[in-house]
Order: structure tokens, then C-alpha cells, then sequence
């Protein structure tokens, strides 16, 4: 028979991401509503080792739907990956009494969150918390439709020098080894192309870029590029347009971590709230081991291990689209 489960632990884990608190808040939230206890973890899977817990009250989450980042903080833990730091770890959910465990984070915290259950047959529930969008199964993941907004805000700005300088820009988007955020985000802030880790085809997507998009009678164009190692980034770009078409006038931004701050957005306020709910309710209804996602706008539960497998496709239209509006 399945051990009852009286308290949860709830932890974010690797990159904060907007729509974290909120997360955070839904599960607090509706944990107490469901008579259960919450420890809140601090400082993800190296807080868990430490021992660093305390309990979560309905007041303890007032005021923090709004706010970027993460209240619980967060942290990449290399002692977790050891079989020596997960028995820490699991040491420490034991004497809290804790007796399932809630994990707010991206791919590798998810990982992290699998192996332990599997080692230790623990109740574990995923929430996707990344700005990368890169988890299969769910439309899309906590932070993401922040980051996007960021990213088109900036360029927007950019596009006012890049016009009055008839430059080109090579803006850099983070997204790990995934293209979404580039991808949408050249989309929605008009830009001349996009290029993403997904896009491996032979053809060489500079030299196509600037024999379609860059047309004689354009003269300023905005390229976002994923941060990928597969593609080299923005410079490698700029660099070889320096090279090859020296007669253009060529700058790079980087946007870094502007990217991950910020007030959350409504659709991730209220994604982050849903998940967050949906997370007790699959505890309760003895989901184990899933990730808890969001697709055609309901709340569907994915075996972690399947949400992590880094394979979730960028959409064909999207790139057409661009393609398309972009000449
Ligand atoms: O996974 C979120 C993310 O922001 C990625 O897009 C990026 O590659 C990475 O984290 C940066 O990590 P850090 O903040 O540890 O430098």
C-alpha cells in the first residue's frame, strides 16, 4: 500500500526563471488546502544536502506572484550527481519527514529529480521551470513566455541603431541547445532571420541569410542567434560577415542574463499557478515520477524521463513563417 503523503518539500533547481514564485506559491497554496505540510527547500538539491529547510505558510508566499527570480534561490549541485550526495540528500527529506518531493526546474534538475526517485522509490513531481522551453510535453515552460518578451523588447531598441546606422546586428539569445527562444522571437520582433541549433541542415544559414533575406533594398538587418555551441554563437557570425562581405557594417549583442530577470508575465503567472495546483492534485492521485506540463491548454502528466530526452521539435512553421515574412 502507498504511504500516505502528509508533507511535501518544494525546491527550485539550475537557472531561476520567471513564474518560479509562482510556482512555488501554487504548490504551497494548494498543498495547505489540502491539509499537507511544506517544507520549502532553499538553494535547490545542495540546500536539500545541507539540510537548509524550513516550512512554507499561506503567508509565506504572500506577495511573491509578481516577483522574478526565485524565493526558495536556487543552485547547480555537483555533490548531487554523486550517489554520496543523493544519499545526503535523501538523509535529509527523511529526518524533515518529508514525504514527497516537488521539483521546480529545467532538464538537468529534472534528471536529478528521476534518479532520486528511482534510487530511493520517492514520490517525485516535475514542474517545468526554464526560460529554454526545451522540455517535451509541454507547450511551454515556466519562464519562457517572460524571456521571449524580454528578448523582443531589446531588440526592438536595437532595431532603432541597426535602422539609423544601416548595420547589421547579430543578437544573441540564450536557450541552451534549444532554438525556441531565437526562433519565436525573430518572429515577433520582425527580424531577418534566425539561426538555430535545430536548423542542421548542410546549407550553410549565413550565406543563405544573406543571399535571401539581406536584399538591396534593406539596409539594416537584425539577426537573432542561439547561443548554441553547434552554431558558434553571435561573434563566429559577425566575424565571418567581417570576412566575407567586408562592404557591411556589422555589430553584436549578447543579451546574457536580462534574459531570466524580470516580472513574470501573465501567461507565465498564471501557467506557474495552474502547474503548481496540478502538482498536488497528481499527488494525490498517485502520479509518480511525471512531469507536469501544458498542451493544447490542458494539464497533461509526462514521465520525466521522457520529458528530458532534449528532443522536443521546434515547429516547421515557425521557421517558414519567418522565412516567409522576412524577404
Ligand atoms: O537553462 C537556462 C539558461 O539560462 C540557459 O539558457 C543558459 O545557457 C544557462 O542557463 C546559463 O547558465 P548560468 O546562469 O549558470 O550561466
Amino acid at each position: 500500500m502507498k504511504k500516505e503523503i502528509k508533507t511535501i518539500g518544494v525546491l527550485t533547481s539550475g537557472g531561476d526563471a520567471p513564474g518560479m514564485n509562482a510556482a512555488i506559491r501554487a504548490v504551497t497554496r494548494s498543498a495547505i488546502y489540502n491539509g499537507m505540510k511544506v517544507m520549502g527547500i532553499y538553494r535547490g538539491y545542495e540546500g536539500l544536502i545541507n539540510g537548509e529547510i524550513k516550512e512554507l505558510t499561506t503567508e509565506s508566499v504572500s506577495n511573491t506572484i509578481q516577483r522574478g527570480g526565485t524565493i526558495l534561490k536556487t543552485a547547480r549541485s555537483v555533490e548531487f550527481t554523486t550517489v554520496e550526495g543523493r544519499k545526503k540528500a535523501f538523509d535529509k527529506l527523511q529526518e524533515f519527514g518529508i514525504d514527497a518531493l516537488i521539483v521546480i526546474g529545467g532538464n538537468g534538475s529534472l534528471a536529478g529529480a528521476q534518479v532520486l526517485a528511482q534510487e530511493y522509490d520517492l514520490p517525485v513531481i516535475g514542474l517545468p521551470g526554464t526560460i529554454d522551453n526545451d522540455l517535451y510535453g509541454t507547450d511551454s515552460t515556466i519562464g519562457y513566455d517572460t524571456a521571449l518578451n524580454t528578448i523582443v523588447e531589446c531588440v526592438d531598441k536595437i532595431r532603432d541603431t541597426a535602422t539609423s546606422h544601416d548595420r547589421i546586428f547579430f543578437v544573441e539569445v540564450m536557450g541552451r541547445d534549444a532554438g525556441f527562444l531565437a526562433q519565436n522571437s525573430a518572429i515577433a520582433s520582425g527580424a531577418e532571420a534566425a539561426i538555430i541549433p535545430e536548423d542542421q541542415t548542410d546549407v550553410d544559414q549565413l550565406a543563405n541569410f544573406i543571399s535571401r533575406g539581406f536584399r538591396k533594398s534593406k539596409s539594416s538587418s537584425i539577426v537573432i542567434v542561439s547561443e548554441s555551441k553547434k552554431d558558434g554563437g553571435a561573434m563566429y557570425y559577425a566575424d565571418r560577415v567581417r570576412r566575407e562581405y567586408p562592404q557591411y557594417d556589422v555589430r553584436v549583442t549578447i543579451l546574457g542574463h536580462l534574459q531570466r530577470g524580470g516580472t513574470p508575465t501573465a501567461y507565465d503567472r498564471i501557467l506557474a499557478s495552474r502547474l503548481g495546483y496540478a502538482s498536488i492534485e497528481a499527488l494525490k492521485e498517485g502520479q509518480r515520477n511525471v512531469m507536469i506540463g501544458i498542451r493544447d491548454d490542458e494539464i497533461v502528466y509526462i514521465p520525466i524521463d521522457r520529458a528530458i530526452k532534449k528532443d522536443k521539435p521546434i515547429n516547421q512553421d515557425l521557421i517558414d513563417v519567418l522565412a516567409v515574412l522576412s524577404i
